[in-house]
């Protein structure tokens, strides 16, 4: 059967490759991001099974909004939009500044994620799956940005006790160093990019399409019974026991 996809920020990078995984299965795929060009784009390049529906998942008027343009019935949802809004902060940044930038990155990664989730959750069907993008950066100290990512692994469990008895999973799937997104712009040195390859095991940068996978086969029936966990996909970067 044919199913219903919402991945947030699916214009770009990671959330681009998940919606071309679903999209590979036959699913119908909704986008969403701020610019609506870029959305545009993405989904006329995956075809007329995906759907560019623009949003900016931090505003609760614009998630109304998009509520009411999407199907009643959401199989899976991807909450992906999201990123370091907090690079370009000085060091001795003074308190309100200091709080814009928390707040930010609070808003971008954490709300985001919350705000859809609830908006949506009346109509995610039963045996539906909810996946997170976190971040290595949550375990390994990143400013408000990590700690962003990381407040979003204690409400995933709050979230799947909730859903669960509707047999629903969710989970977060939690990226190292992946290439060819938006995500460093311009901020990623030469230097920095070979420290955070030499990082990993297997010697390479992540792929959008590593993601994707994992993401995709949280989705199946073989992945039922997995649920309020963080799965970690980083070439060995954090290991963990
Ligand atoms: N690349 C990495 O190394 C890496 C590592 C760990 C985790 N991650 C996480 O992976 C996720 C995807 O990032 P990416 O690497 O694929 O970078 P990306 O190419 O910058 O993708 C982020 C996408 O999210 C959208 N977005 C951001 N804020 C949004 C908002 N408020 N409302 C709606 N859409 C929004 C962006 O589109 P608009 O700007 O048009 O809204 C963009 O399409 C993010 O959550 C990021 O934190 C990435």
């Amino acid at each position: 059967m044919t199913r219903n996809i919402l991945v947030t920020g699916g214009g770009t990078g990671i959330g681009y490759a998940i919606a071309e995984r679903f999209i590979a299965d036959g699913d119908t795929v909704y986008l969403t991001g701020r610019r609506p060009a870029v959305l545009d784009k993405a989904a006329a390049a995956l075809g007329d099974r995906a759907h560019a529906l623009p949003c900016d998942h931090t505003d609760p008027d614009q998630l109304t909004a998009l509520a009411s343009r999407l199907p009643d019935r959401l199989d899976v949802l991807v909450n992906n939009a999201g990123g370091n809004t907090g690079f370009d902060l000085p060091e001795r940044a003074g308190l309100a500044a200091l709080a814009e930038a928390w707040w930010s990155n609070l808003n971008a990664n954490l709300l985001s994620a919350v705000l859809t989730t609830h908006a949506l959750a009346d109509r995610l069907t039963e045996g539906a799956s909810v996946i997170h993008i976190g971040s290595i950066a949550a375990d390994q100290g990143s400013g408000s940005y990590g700690a962003a990512k990381a407040a979003l692994s204690s409400w995933n469990i709050d979230l799947a006790r909730t859903l669960g008895p509707r047999d629903i999973t969710t989970n977060i799937v939690s990226p190292g160093y992946i290439a060819d997104t938006e995500f460093f712009r311009d901020k990623l040195t030469p230097d920095r990019r070979n420290t955070l390859i030499a990082n990993t095991f297997t010697h390479r940068p992540g792929a959008p399409a590593d993601i994707a996978e994992t993401v995709h086969f949280l989705t199946t029936p073989g992945a039922h019974h997995i649920t309020a966990q963080t799965i970690n996909v980083n070439g060995g970067a954090h290991p963990t026991r």
